[in-house]
């Protein structure tokens, strides 16, 4: 199974096994770090799912949706690596994904 490398807010590091076809936001609500409260369920629409993404894996994602978009631009910590981690299903490709847990709004 591949593996997610996530980070905290707090600067903790946990390594997730997550199965292929659960969107990134699943495999981190899955594993227990309760900083993602992904309050919407997973459609889009409430930005709680809110993560930095290494810049290494950044040609390895899919395209952001301008819903997706548009909804980063409601938060205050976007930046250029901002992605939903719902928006983002996370496949063997990616294994290795590491990921920053966003500030929270
Ligand atoms: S879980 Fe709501 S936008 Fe991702």
């Amino acid at each position: 199974m591949p593996t997610l490398i996530v980070t905290t807010r707090e600067g903790e590091e946990r390594s997730l096994e997550g199965e292929a076809g659960l969107s990134v936001m699943e495999v981190i609500r899955d594993g227990g770090v309760d900083e993602i409260l992904a309050l919407c369920g997973g459609c889009c629409s409430c930005a709680t799912c809110h993560v930095h993404v290494d810049p290494a894996f950044a040609d390895k994602l899919p395209a952001m949706s301008e819903d997706e978009n548009d909804l980063l631009d409601s938060t205050s910590d976007r930046t250029a690596t901002s992605r939903l981690s719902c928006q983002v299903p996370f496949t063997d490709a990616l294994d290795g994904l590491r990921v920053t847990i966003a500030a929270e709004d």
